[in-house]
């Protein structure tokens, strides 16, 4: 009796210790998650991936209307964090964790039309990825459409980024600026955006 009371205290004093030794900055967004991490998180995510969804192929059809739509949704959801060119590099995606992966790398065009999907659809939990979806998965053609976008980012041309940053979201003061000149440009009489001070 004594020595498994001696054993228990000497356990829950060891977990106490690593405990306060490994929770310092456990929570903090700052530096890389090592590879192992990665890699075991990569590990894990591709079987929590549904066994139908883990190796499906895009079940819809690559059509140009359905493509620009998707371009336009990337443009205006996606690029704040994944910039238009999916490589992440925007003021927030380098400082997420993990960060924003490029998209255009092996490591995420490696993954099957169905993780891609399941990513977007549901977000990823414990990261900056939220989830999409709304209402039944099953006719979610705007995420699959997400996804042919996402296959060709590693092709994507100057015209195509050039097209996305006009429909990149605005702030209400650049909106107005882009307004004043507009109206401007169009020969109309020219009010100059208010001026901010900081
Ligand atoms: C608020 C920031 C943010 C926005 C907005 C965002 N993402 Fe992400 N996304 C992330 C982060 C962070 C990750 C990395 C998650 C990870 O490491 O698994 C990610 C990962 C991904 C991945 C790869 C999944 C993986 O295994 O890493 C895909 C595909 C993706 N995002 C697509 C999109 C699409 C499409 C949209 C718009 C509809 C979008 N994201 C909007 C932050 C964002």
């Amino acid at each position: 009796m004594k020595i498994w009371i001696t054993l228990g205290i000497i356990l829950c004093s060891g977990l106490l210790i690593l405990t306060l030794w490994i929770l310092p900055g456990a929570f903090s967004a700052k530096g890389k998650p090592p590879d192992l991490e990665i890699q075991l998180a990569r590990f894990i995510r591709h079987w929590a991936v549904p066994s139908h969804l883990r190796h499906a192929q895009n079940p819809i059809p690559l059509e140009q209307e359905a493509f620009a739509d998707a371009l336009h949704h990337f443009a205006d959801h996606c690029a704040t964090c994944h910039a238009n060119d999916g490589s992440g590099k925007t003021p927030m995606g380098p400082n997420f964790y993990p960060p924003v992966p490029d998209l255009r790398e092996q490591t995420i065009q490696a993954m099957s039309d169905g993780e891609l999907f399941y990513a977007i659809h549901y977000g990823v939990r414990f990261t900056g990825m939220p989830a999409w979806g709304k209402g039944d998965p099953d006719n979610d053609t705007e995420s699959w459409n997400l996804v042919h976008f996402i296959r060709h980012l590693p092709d994507i041309t100057p015209e195509e980024i050039k097209k996305m940053k006009s429909m990149n979201p605005m702030t209400q003061a650049a909106r107005e600026e882009q307004e004043a000149l507009d109206s401007f440009l169009a020969g109309e009489d020219f009010q100059p955006a208010a001026e901010h001070h900081h």
